[in-house]
């Protein structure tokens, strides 16, 4: 297996005027960007090359899918807005989906409220699954962020924030290795020949019912080819 830094980019997950949210993923970026065997660099989602007239993989930034190919990980800076997250992030991480597949990802949820983000990252959860993504159990949670930094964007009590970030890396750094180990190294299925870097693999009643099938026996693999566009197959 390489043993190649991880690459584990940390995005700033949303574009609005005066976000806090900036603050917190500059100083994740600044602190594990001193680390030794991790490299890093700021994913800001207001700077990506992405149309808000369309959606999905058909409108990818080429640069941001190529970050996201080559990372190991992920760490997502995510505001909570209305207990949800941004409408932004969600866009832009949607235009992306085998990049992803079996790579670790770390949330960090960041909210004028005490809970840090809880919600958020709660809401964040499904969407992470489909997209391949795998989240480790250890989340990080800035809340009534408004207190946190000095006005000019220096953490008040880093000490309380290196240790939680210690933490949350060690679970991540772990999963992006173990996850590198996968993705390069183990291949199962019947034959032994999948390299399992597939999409949504799942029962499908629709296509089985048109077919004459019976769902349970049936399976659509979705895949998008080089040219972005979603190919479907049916296997029974
Ligand atoms: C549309 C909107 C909805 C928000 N909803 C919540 C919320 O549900 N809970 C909360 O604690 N803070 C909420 N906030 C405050 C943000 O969490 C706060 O602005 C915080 O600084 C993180 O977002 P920011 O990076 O945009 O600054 C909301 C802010 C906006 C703009």
């Amino acid at each position: 297996m390489s043993d190649a830094p991880l690459f584990i980019p940390v995005i700033l997950g949303t574009p609005r005027q005066g976000r806090q949210s900036e603050y917190v993923a500059k100083w994740i970026v600044e602190q594990i960007g001193q680390w030794n065997n991790i490299e890093t660099e700021l994913i800001d989602i207001r700077t990506l090359s992405i149309p808000i007239n369309d959606a999905g993989e058909s409108i990818k930034d080429p640069q941001f899918s190529a970050t996201m190919e080559r990372s190991d990980g992920l760490i997502i800076v995510v505001p909570e807005y209305n207990h949800g997250y941004p409408g932004l992030l969600k866009h832009d991480l949607d235009t992306c989906l085998k990049e992803y597949i079996h790579k670790a990802v770390g949330l960090c949820g960041v909210s004028a409220g005490p809970f840090g983000g809880t919600r958020v990252i709660q809401n964040l959860l499904p969407v992470m699954r489909e997209l391949g993504l795998m989240t480790i159990f250890y989340d990080l949670n800035f809340g009534s962020v408004q207190d946190l930094f000095d006005e000019s964007g220096k953490l008040k009590d880093e000490a309380t924030y290196v240790r939680r970030l210690e933490r949350f890396m060690d679970e991540l750094v772990w999963m992006a290795t173990v996850l590198r180990f996968g993705r390069t190294s183990v291949s199962v299925g019947k034959k032994g020949e999948t390299t399992m870097n597939f999409h949504a693999n799942k029962p499908c009643p629709e296509i089985a019912a048109r077919m004459g099938m019976d769902a349970m026996d049936t399976v659509m693999q979705v895949s998008c080819s080089e040219t972005g566009k979603i190919e479907t197959s049916v296997e029974g």
